[in-house]
């Protein structure tokens, strides 16, 4: 017999209750705001007019729209997750914050079509196979500006380890990927972007500990060329 129904027993993100627990307390603003967070509303911030859409993908709960709504940034926030246990978490906190439910989508990034202003992809590409399909996604979806904080250094490193942080009895393996900074830089400029470098606050630039791995959290800011610029 062959089914169609993988990814979910397949997926970490709906194998750990506490992810879940606390994803359920940022989403009520009993966690402190990450660091990670404040630094991607910051570098948005000076970017957003009244209205534009803004594109989380890879979402969480969507806890990202209290650093916009917090600071008054005035973007329409759309969040996208590919684990629906955590999208649901979202849809049943977020709307007392004022984000209506369908806000947050339970949809995979490589899926995604349309147009949106802005996006943020904040912790995620790391921990999957690679960024090239969700990345290409996100760069032709958005007009104007697209922040990502990932783990890039100088040289990939791909690993699929197991994740020892989930569910008692899970085993499950993860993606652990650093991938090459100018690799991702070059690939962001082809779809037509400028790019820079920005220090991650939270980790300075420093290899940090995630489940026992490090990770190099860099940003990226990519800001979208006028049409028929040169990129040479
Ligand atoms: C480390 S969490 C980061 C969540 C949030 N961006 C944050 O900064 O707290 C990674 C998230 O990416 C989501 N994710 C993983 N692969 C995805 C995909 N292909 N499409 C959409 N979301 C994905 C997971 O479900 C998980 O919620």
């Amino acid at each position: 017999m062959i089914r169609g129904d993988g990814w979910k027993p397949y997926c970490i993100w709906e194998h750990s209750a506490t992810v879940r627990d606390l994803y359920l307390r940022r989403c009520r603003r009993e966690a402190e705001e990450m660091t990670s967070h404040r630094q991607a509303a910051e570098l948005l911030a000076s970017r957003i007019k009244p209205g534009e859409t803004l594109l989380d993908a890879g979402c969480g709960s969507g806890y990202f729209y209290h650093a916009l709504s917090s600071r008054g940034i005035p973007a329409e926030y759309w969040g996208v997750d590919a684990a629906p246990s955590l999208i649901e978490i979202g849809r049943a906190v977020l709307p007392v914050y004022g984000l209506p439910s369908e806000r947050l989508l339970p949809w995979r990034i490589e899926d995604l079509d349309g147009l949106v202003d802005h996006t943020v992809c904040l912790n995620v590409l790391s921990n999957i196979d690679n960024y090239h399909r969700p990345l290409e996604r996100l760069l032709r979806m958005t007009r104007r500006s697209l922040i990502v904080r990932e783990s890039l250094k100088q040289g990939a490193e791909y690993h699929y380890v197991r994740d020892r942080f989930l569910d008692p009895d899970v085993r499950l393996n993860v993606h652990v990927n650093h991938y090459d900074v100018e690799d991702v830089c070059a690939f962001i400029r082809s779809y037509g972007f400028t790019v820079r470098q920005v220090i991650d606050e939270r980790t300075g630039g420093k290899p940090e500990d995630v489940i026992g791995y490090p990770h190099y959290w860099t940003f990226l800011v990519a800001d979208r060329l006028p049409e028929g610029t040169s990129r040479s």
